[in-house]
């Protein structure tokens, strides 16, 4: 049986899996949490964090799955965009690995690898398989540091837009920090958001434009400044203060899902995926499922636990790549993430 190895290393995950063209195979994901305390991602200590914990997660990966690296048939690894540390940590242990092994290196695209994660869980014979079931697709990755919108064809991606400035998830962990929610907030924001009603009034920004540009550091400033006029700041916990949660998330999620209709519906595109940290949240994923089942379209949405940076999107990547012939990132998808990422 043919096999794969995927690292992924692009941020505070480090994450290693191997996969076979039908399935996982093994996998594992460590969370970095010495994060927490300054609030944001230190990319140093990540970096040699991932260097600490990748040779032990790759043997246990392969152990797991019963092979060892003479048997790999490629090492995926995530090329970027993310932080360079991190990023050339993963690089030099794959490219360590192959000269080892023999088995070519194959670099994937971090927002690649999203995208690909809504083919996990499904029930197609092959990744291969799904890949064909999902195209033509409209697909938003919304992470903590992208949010773009693609058309994704067979072996092609055309890029559509994305934000000008913060990330959707940039928004909801910085909104979070100030609500006194440890990083990355996103999630508890969104838990406390559920507790209550979005009665506060945020603007919906960019939703009047006829195209996938998008901009969100307007949002986050009105929201920031929306707290402070309420007088939630250094207050006790109380109904006000899901109620403001419930407000930014509502802003973010009518915004994005504005965008999507919109784009849907000016590319004909039938199908409808929404990948990255942020397609973990609840909201977002009622609007798409409800608007797709209303419109008579498809939803495709990642199970929650591969919504978060892994390797096993990596791999589904690379295997896809191997079977459409792709030879490295598509330059729809590349250049422009790095050019927001990278500065
Ligand atoms: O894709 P990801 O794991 O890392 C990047 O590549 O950025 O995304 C992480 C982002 C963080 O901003 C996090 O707060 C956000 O996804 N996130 C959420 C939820 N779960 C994770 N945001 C809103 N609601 C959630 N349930
Ligand atoms: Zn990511």
């Amino acid at each position: 049986m043919e096999a794969l190895l995927a690292i992924e290393t692009s941020c505070d995950e480090t994450a290693v899996a191997v996969l076979s063209p039908e399935g996982i195979l093994s996998e594992e994901v460590y969370s970095q949490s010495e994060h927490a305390r300054f609030g944001g991602v230190v990319p140093e200590l990540a970096a040699r964090d991932h260097q600490r914990r990748l040779p032990s997660m790759v043997h246990s990966v392969l152990s797991k799955a019963g092979l060892n690296a003479k048997d790999l048939v490629e090492i995926a690894y995530t090329h970027g965009p993310g932080l360079a540390g991190c990023l050339l940590v993963g690089h030099h242990y794959a490219l360590g690995l192959s000269l080892a092994s023999d088995a070519p290196l194959r670099g994937i695209h971090h927002l690649e690898g999203h995208v690909m994660s809504v083919l996990i869980g499904t029930d197609y014979a092959t990744w291969f398989d799904a890949y064909q079931a999902l195209c033509p697709a409209l697909v938003l990755v919304v992470s903590g540091g992208h949010t773009i919108l693609l058309a994704v064809r067979e072996g092609a991606y055309t890029y559509l837009g994305e934000t000008a400035d913060d990330a959707v998830g940039e928004v909801f962990d910085k909104i979070a920090r100030l609500m006194g929610l440890p990083y990355p907030g996103g999630a508890k924001l969104s838990a406390h958001a559920r507790q209550g009603r979005p009665v506060y009034p945020l603007p919906r920004p960019m939703i009047q434009t006829r195209d996938a540009s998008m901009s969100f550091s307007g949002l986050k400033t009105a929201a920031a400044q929306l707290y402070h006029q309420l007088g939630l700041d250094g207050q006790p916990w109380g109904q006000a203060h899901c109620d403001f949660a419930a407000s930014v998330e509502s802003a973010l999620v009518d915004t994005l899902m504005h965008k999507i209709t919109q784009c849907a519906d000016a590319h004909e595109l039938h199908t409808v995926a929404v990948c990255g940290g942020v397609a973990a949240n609840q909201l977002l994923r009622e609007r798409i499922l409800r608007w797709c089942a209303a419109t008579g379209r498809q939803a495709w949405l990642p199970h929650p636990l591969y919504c978060g940076d892994n390797a096993s999107m990596i791999g589904v990547a690379a295997w896809i790549r191997r079977a459409t012939g792709m030879p490295v990132a598509d330059a729809a998808i590349r250049l422009r993430a790095r050019l927001l990422w990278e500065g």
